[in-house]
Order: structure tokens, then C-alpha cells, then sequence
């Protein structure tokens, strides 16, 4: 009987339903990995091919196009093999130099990140710090900037969708201020903005922009994105901090003859102009919009549920929703629709465990997928004799939001 029932692991009081199991069912509704389409499946599924071959080359120079259109810049955009975090630390060990004075924003486990990264390079930190749940102040940008008549920051580093939070900075007011400044770089973390929400390197003057393939692309994980302006490469003949694999000078070099600096996860690179082709089909309206549209869903169904957002009023991330609930472990509802229904959503993070679940509607999710989800936290709150809202009143509220 052990092996038919789910173990809660920490939350070993709650109600315990046997289990469903269905082959291939499950679905992700979390920030990352998020599911991914057949057709990008399938483009994984073939023989790799020599990174060094004209095919190959061709591959290289036509995604390397995507990656513009979808970041919306002339700028270089490199791929590396390697998660998000690549990304983010290329961008600072490629611009900045040992006791750099940098801002970094910090409301969120990423935030937090940037922070760490860029002390373990030694450079010179000051945190600009908002509660978790709450956004980064533009304001507090603006006036650390302004304040430094000597020209001492040398980037603006933040997070533009905070995932640990469900929060959105206002990364383009933050950039505004940076430009202004005139010496700051804007680094941002757009790995859960870019591809479901508008972020126009060229337009807004963003320097360095790092993402990961198991977003917004669609895809497994296994690559990331740096793109970088040309303030940003005339930093980076500057820069003295130690680089080797992530060093962008060799990325760029190779880059300009179509290759890659080192093997790249060629299969990764089939999936990701598959994933791109059906983005540029989509169109970046069409998929702003469809994100947008599925936070509006959620979060209205989590507000006729009952269940409170942990995002600030107004600031929601279109990536995902974090959800609050009161009088209830998160933990326990979370892993109860897992073992119920198969559709997975994230936990809370460091101190949020157990208080917050977060729904990811990012990347490849159809109405269908918000509909059910918002279905099964229902059906789990009353299983569990939970729901303090009508059964029925989140479906409808989602229903209503997608219609309009
Ligand atoms: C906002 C943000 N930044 C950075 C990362 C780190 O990416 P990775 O785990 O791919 O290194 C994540 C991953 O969830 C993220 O959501």
C-alpha cells in the first residue's frame, strides 16, 4: 500500500490521495523548465551534426538572426552552452573590472544572485534593496546616479521579472536613468521577461541582456543568451576580471564566421530554430499578449478563490503568479495537485517555502493549460476541505478574463 500513496516528505499531517499516475501527463506550470512543443521535440530528436560544417554554420547564422528579432536589437546576441546563469555572469565578468561600483537592484532570490555573483568578483556593491513581493523603486536609481557626480558606477545590474516573487521591475525607467548617468552599463536579467513580456533592447538602451533556453524559448535547458550593445563590448575591451569559457570577446569572434568558440549543444541549436520559427510565426504582439492575458486569467481566478497574490498590486510578472495562501500550507496544496492531477507548479523560495506556490504561465501555455490549472487547485482546496469560495468560482473568473 506505501508504494500507491504519495509521500508529503515534510508535510506528513496532510491528507494523502492515492495516487493517479498516467504516463506523460504531466504538465509544467512552473517558471522553468516549461513544457515544450512537439515540433521542438522533434527538432532535438535528430543526429547531431559537426559544429564545424557549413550545415551547421547555416544553423548558427540564421538563429543568430532570430535572436535579434526576438531581443529586438542590431546588437550581437551570443549563445553559450550553458543555464541562465551563464548568462548573467558573463555579462559581468565581460563589462566590469576588479572595485567596480555597481548598483544592484535586489527584491527576490535573483536579485540576490546578481548581488552574489558580482561580489565574488570583487566588485564594489550597493544594494538597492525593496521588500520581497514589492518592485525596485526607479526613484532610488535615479537618485544614487545623480548623486554620483565623479562617474564612479559602471552598471546598473537587476532583475527585470523576479521570479521568486512574481514581481516585474520597471526595467525600462531604470535604464532611462542609467542612460542619463552616461557612464552605467544596464545589466538585466530578463531569463523569465524575454519572450513573454515587450523588452526592446534597442528602444529602451539596454547593454547586456542575459536569458535561458528553458523559458520564454520553449526549450530544454542547456543554453543561454547574452546580447550586448556597443557601450557594452567598448566595456569589455576594458574589463580585467578572469574569463575563459565565458569570455564573449571569443563568442563574438566566432560568431562573425557563423561558429561557436567551443562545441556547442548542437541538438539544442535544432531545437532552438525550431522553437524561434514558431515564435516569429506567433508574432511578439501576439505572444506579449497571450501572456499578458494569462496573468489577468490567474490572477483573477486566485482573487475568487480566495487565495491572496504575493506581488504587490499592478507589478505581477506575466511570466507567473505567485499566490499567498492564508491558513494553509502552500507546500501541501502544491504537492496535493502534483499527486492529483499531475500539473505541477513551484514552491515558494527560502523563507516563502511554505507560504507562497507560484503558477508559471510562461513560454508554451494555452488557455486550455490556465483553465485546468486553475481547475485543479478548486478541486484540491475542496478535497482537502479547504475551498472557502463556491467550487467553480475560479474556473469562472479565469473564463471570464480569457474572454475578454
Ligand atoms: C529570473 C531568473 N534569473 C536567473 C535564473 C537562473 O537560471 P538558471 O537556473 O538557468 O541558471 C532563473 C531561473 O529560474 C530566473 O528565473
Amino acid at each position: 500500500m506505501g508504494k500507491s500513496f504519495f509521500m508529503l516528505g515534510d508535510c506528513p499531517a496532510a491528507p494523502i490521495a492515492p495516487l493517479r499516475p498516467m504516463q506523460d501527463k504531466l504538465t509544467l506550470m512552473i517558471p522553468g523548465p516549461t513544457p515544450v512543443p512537439e515540433t521542438v521535440l522533434q527538432a532535438l530528436g535528430r543526429h547531431p551534426i559537426g559544429h564545424r560544417s557549413a550545415d551547421f554554420q547555416k544553423i548558427v547564422k540564421h538563429t543568430t538572426e532570430q535572436l535579434q528579432w526576438l531581443h529586438q536589437t542590431k546588437n550581437d546576441v551570443l549563445v553559450i552552452t550553458g543555464s541562465g546563469t551563464a548568462a548573467m555572469e558573463a555579462g559581468i565578468i565581460n563589462t566590469l573590472s576588479k572595485g567596480d561600483r555597481v548598483l544592484c537592484g535586489n527584491n527576490g532570490k535573483f536579485g540576490e544572485r546578481w548581488v552574489k555573483v558580482a561580489k565574488a568578483y570583487g566588485l564594489e556593491v550597493e544594494e538597492l534593496a525593496a521588500p520581497w513581493g514589492q518592485p525596485l523603486d526607479p526613484d532610488a536609481f535615479r537618485a544614487a546616479l545623480e548623486a554620483d557626480g565623479e562617474k564612479a558606477i559602471k552598471a546598473v545590474i537587476l532583475t527585470h521579472s523576479e521570479t521568486s516573487t512574481g514581481v516585474i521591475n520597471d526595467l525600462q525607467a531604470i535604464a532611462r536613468h542609467a542612460t542619463a548617468h552616461g557612464t552605467a552599463l544596464t545589466i538585466a536579467d530578463c531569463v523569465t521577461s524575454l519572450g513573454a513580456t515587450d523588452v526592446p533592447m534597442d528602444a529602451w538602451g539596454l547593454d547586456v541582456i542575459g536569458s535561458g533556453s528553458q523559458k520564454g524559448y520553449m526549450m530544454p535547458p542547456g543554453l543561454s543568451f547574452v546580447a550586448m550593445s556597443e557601450r557594452a563590448w567598448a566595456a569589455c575591451e576594458r574589463s580585467d576580471l578572469p574569463k575563459f569559457y565565458l569570455d564573449l570577446g571569443k563568442y563574438r569572434k566566432a560568431a562573425k564566421g557563423d561558429s561557436n568558440p567551443f562545441t556547442p549543444a548542437i541538438n539544442l541549436y535544432f531545437a532552438l530554430e525550431a522553437a524561434l520559427k514558431m515564435m516569429e510565426k506567433e508574432g511578439l504582439p501576439a505572444i506579449f499578449a497571450r501572456h499578458a492575458r494569462h496573468q489577468r486569467a490567474t490572477t483573477a481566478a486566485m482573487t475568487a478563490i480566495g487565495l491572496p497574490l504575493y506581488a504587490a498590486e499592478g507589478h505581477g510578472s506575466p511570466a507567473i503568479t505567485a499566490v499567498a495562501p492564508e491558513g494553509l500550507d502552500a507546500e501541501v496544496l502544491r504537492k496535493e495537485v502534483k499527486n492529483r492531477f499531475d500539473i505541477l507548479l513551484a514552491g515558494g523560495q527560502d523563507h516563502l517555502k511554505g507560504h507562497v506556490f507560484r503558477i508559471g504561465h510562461l513560454g508554451f501555455v494555452c488557455d486550455r493549460d490556465i483553465l485546468a490549472a486553475v481547475a485543479a487547485i478548486e478541486a484540491t482546496l475542496q478535497a482537502l476541505g479547504l475551498a472557502t469560495a463556491p467550487v467553480g468560482a475560479g474556473v469562472a473568473a479565469a473564463a471570464a478574463a480569457l474572454a475578454a
